[in-house]
């Protein structure tokens, strides 16, 4: 536990004695956008940001979180109904705990403290990262024994239910089970997950925040998300086995183009085709095929911006700069869109180049970007005996 921490836990709820200490990274995806809640293949990665919760059990059914970051605490009870409307941090850790009560795997309440290093509200999946540490503490508090892909389902079902945000599961499932040095192909239909190996020789993975921020559920996230069940059930009108896009190629979605709206049309190509480029881009990364990998995350940019609607002006500059540079080999958005960071396939020795050419899109490049180095991936850290 590192010692701000131990402090703020000492100072609101006595000697941590019997608390456990669980982290829990952020994630980047590489490639295959808005395609988890389709069914389809994405391929994230863990980088080296991460939440730190804090927590022991207690003998009653109170709750009580502390967000170190901030100076905030708030007092709850597991008898008490939740506030759905708060939309800072309490969701995602209280709804963690409400879940498994919920499902009957605890009994009694906990005392919280966190601390995170994931920039909020950027596509890194800090939210992700706080309902994974805050599950994987309570799990190693109560003996819940749950197994991570249960773990990576609870997580997302609470950004359902408590955040109002339908997204899909790769967040969750990439700060739970994401390792180093890997992207993590997931199958998020099957829940088949492989750890490609990335060897990025004297290239590296570099992040950067455009700064514009929109709240996921706010925004037109869930819109995408309707739009994309709308499509399937025109599709499946005319082919009964289409359950979802998944479902679906380039060649059956011409041949439904006319009972499609061109809206609809656009963004089921969008997530038809990403499920292709996913799927080339880990062959291509696996294989050392960098050039490769690189044309695809820009295609893949071009199609978020094109069809599926989700890009931002500062995003395509962001984007169109970059490729510009000699040593970038791919460069898009990362995440839900509407703002957030873009991620970049970058030779080490245009890391200076790259940084010019941001500068003055971006306020403070020392601020703004993450150069992925040596994540660490979502374990317990720390048992308090
Ligand atoms: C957010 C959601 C994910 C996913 C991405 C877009 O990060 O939480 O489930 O849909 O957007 O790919």
């Amino acid at each position: 536990m590192t010692p701000r921490v131990a402090a703020v836990f000492r100072e609101h709820f006595g000697d941590p004695t019997g608390a456990v200490v669980a982290k829990a990274p952020g994630r980047v995806n590489l490639i295959g956008e808005h395609t988890d809640y389709n069914d389809g293949f994405v391929l994230p990665t863990i980088i080296d940001r991460h939440v730190e919760v804090v927590a022991r059990k207690r003998s009653d059914r109170r709750v009580r979180i502390v967000a170190a970051d901030l100076g905030e605490r708030r007092d709850n009870n597991l008898d008490n109904p939740i506030d759905y409307t708060d939309s800072g941090w309490l969701p995602y850790v209280l709804g963690v705990v409400h879940e498994l009560a919920l499902r009957g795997r605890i009994e009694l309440g906990v005392d919280v403290v966190f601390r995170g290093t994931v920039p909020h509200r950027a596509g890194l999946s800090s939210s992700a990262a706080l309902e994974v540490a805050t599950a994987l503490a309570l799990d190693s508090v109560f003996n819940l024994w749950l197994n991570p892909i249960e773990m990576a389902r609870l997580c997302r079902d609470v950004e359902h239910r408590y955040a109002g945000v339908r997204c899909g599961i790769m967040d969750q499932f990439a700060s739970r089970l994401g390792k180093s040095d890997h992207a993590l192909l997931i199958d998020c239909r099957s829940l088949d997950a492989r750890h490609v190996p990335m060897p990025l020789g004297d290239h590296r993975l570099v992040i950067v925040d455009s700064g514009v921020r929109r709240e996921l559920a706010d925004s037109v996230y869930n819109q995408r998300r309707t739009e994309c069940e709308e499509a399937v059930a025109v599709l499946r009108e005319a082919e009964g086995s289409v359950t979802s896009l998944r479902d679906v190629t380039l060649d059956k979605l011409a041949k439904h183009e006319s009972n499609l709206p061109p809206d609809l049309f656009s963004r089921c190509r969008h997530v038809v085709s990403e499920n292709h480029r996913v799927l080339e881009a880990c062959e291509s990364l696996a294989g050392g095929d960098l050039l490769t990998f690189g044309r695809l995350m820009n295609a893949s940019h071009f199609s978020l911006r094109n069809d599926f609607g989700v890009s931002h002006p500062v995003l395509d500059r962001m984007v169109e700069e970059a490729i510009q540079v000699d040593g970038v080999l791919g460069a898009r958005l990362t995440g839900a869109g509407f703002g957030g960071c873009t991620v970049n396939l970058v030779k080490q020795t245009a890391l200076p180049d790259l940084e010019q050419r941001m500068q003055p899109l971006i306020d403070d490049w020392s601020l703004r970007s993450i150069v992925i180095r040596s994540p660490e991936h979502a374990r317990v850290t720390e048992v308090i005996a």
